[in-house]
C-alpha cells in the first residue's frame, strides 16, 4: 500500500533530533562480529616490519603474530584470515611448497589454533603466494591450468583443513574448485570444514598493495589475471558464478572488492539469500587511509565505509581496519 506522505504531518527531522534518536531508528548497525581481520605472516622471519603502500599494517613474524592476534581478540574481533609471505627461494612455476607438509603456514595455523582455539581462522586457498609467476594456479605457456591447478588446491585445502583451519576460502576463480574440494573434504572425513568462497572476485587493480604486502607484484610483473579473475564490468556473470559455487558445496559466498562492488554485493545477497561476505581489499584500505593520514579525510569515513559496504547486504567484512574500527565502535 503506499502512503500519502505530506509534510507537515510527515516531518522526517523528528527521527533525527538528537543521537539516542537517530541511533533507534537506524537500519544498519556494524558490531564486531561483522569484522574479520587480515594478518601477514612471513616465514623465517622475526618481528614485524611494514608495507609501504598499506599505512599501518605489518608482516609479522609467527611469534609477533601470535601477539597481534592476541590484541586483536581483545579488540573484540572472532575471525581472522591469514595469508603467507613466502620464502622467495621456495617458490617455483607449480607453486609446490603450498602443498609440503609442515610448510609455513600450515605450522603458522597449529601454532595459532593451540594457542586461540576459540578464534575462527580463514585460509587463503590459492598458490600465488608460492608461484615465481605470481599467477594463482599452474601456467604452462602463458595459460593458466584451470584442472591442473584444481589438483593442487585439493591438496593444499586438505593439508590446511588438517592444520585446523576452520574455514578454506579458495581465491583463485579456477571454474570448478569448490566442487572438488567440497568432494576431497566430505571423503577426508573434515565434514565440518566451512568454504567460504571467492565466488565474485574481479580483476581489479585494488588489489595492488596486497601483491605488494605478500611480495609476488614482482614476480606478477605486468602479466594479468584477466583469464581467471572477472571482467569489472559484468553483473550477470557474477550471479552464474555464484550459482555454480553454491550449487557445487560453498557455504558462504564473497564478493571483492567491496566499495566499487557494492551493486553487486546487493544482488548477490538479494538473489540467493545465503552467507554473503564482501572484502574491502587493500587499495580500497589504503586509500582512506592515506587521506585519514594527511588530514584531507576525517578518520570516520572508514566506518563510513564499512557500514555502506554492510547496508549493500554484506554479513560480514573482510578488512584491514577490522581491529582499530572495532576498538572504536566498543568505545
Ligand atoms: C590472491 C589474492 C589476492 C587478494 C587476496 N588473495 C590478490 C590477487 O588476486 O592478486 C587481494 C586482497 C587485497 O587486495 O587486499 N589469491
Amino acid at each position: 500500500m503506499p502512503i500519502d506522505r505530506k509534510y507537515p504531518n510527515t516531518r522526517l527531522r523528528r527521527l533525527r533530533q538528537n543521537s539516542s534518536i537517530i541511533d533507534l531508528v537506524s537500519e544498519t548497525k556494524l558490531t564486531s562480529s561483522d569484522l574479520i581481520q587480515p594478518i601477514f605472516i612471513k616465514e623465517n622471519f622475526d618481528g614485524e616490519e611494514t608495507i609501504d603502500s598499506m599505512p599501518n599494517i605489518l608482516r609479522f613474524g609467527i611469534t609477533n603474530a601470535l601477539k597481534e592476534i592476541e590484541e586483536i581478540i581483545n579488540a573484540g574481533i572472532n575471525t581472522i584470515a591469514v595469508f603467507p609471505v613466502i620464502e622467495s627461494s621456495k617458490k617455483d612455476s607449480i607453486g609446490s611448497e603450498a602443498v609440503n607438509k609442515n610448510n609455513f603456514i600450515s605450522d603458522s595455523i597449529k601454532k595459532i589454533k593451540e594457542e586461540f582455539p576459540e578464534i575462527i581462522l580463514i585460509a587463503d586457498i590459492a598458490l600465488d603466494p608460492y608461484t615465481d609467476h605470481g599467477h594463482d594456479g599452474i601456467l604452462k605457456g602463458d595459460e593458466v591450468q584451470n584442472d591442473e591447478t584444481i589438483k593442487v588446491l585439493t591438496d593444499q585445502s586438505l593439508l590446511l583443513a588438517d592444520a585446523g583451519a576452520d574455514i578454506l576460502a579458495p581465491s583463485d576463480m579456477m571454474d570448478g574448485r569448490i566442487g572438488v574440494i567440497r568432494n576431497a573434504l566430505e571423503e577426508e572425513n573434515f565434514k565440518n570444514t566451512i568454504l567460504l568462497s571467492y565466488a565474485a572476485k574481479y580483476n581489479s587493480k585494488f588489489y595492488g598493495p596486497f601483491r605488494d604486502a605478500v611480495k609476488s607484484s614482482s614476480n606478477l610483473g605486468k602479466s594479468s589475471k584477466s583469464s581467471y579473475q572477472m571482467n569489472i564490468g559484468n553483473k550477470d556473470e557474477a550471479l552464474h558464478e555464484v550459482a555454480l559455487d553454491i550449487s557445487e558445496g560453498a557455504d558462504i559466498v564473497m564478493v571483492k572488492p567491496a566499495m566499487p562492488y557494492l551493486d553487486i554485493i546487493h544482488l548477490i545477497k538479494d538473489s540467493f539469500k545465503v552467507p554473503t561476505f564482501a572484502y574491502q581489499v587493500s587499495g580500497e584500505f589504503s586509500m582512506l587511509k592515506l587521506a585519514i593520514k594527511q588530514e584531507w579525510l576525517d578518520e570516520g569515513v572508514m566506518l563510513e565505509s564499512l557500514i555502506s559496504i554492510k547496508r549493500a547486504g554484506a554479513d560480514a567484512i573482510l578488512s584491514y581496519a577490522a581491529k582499530d574500527i572495532s576498538k572504536e565502535i566498543n568505545n
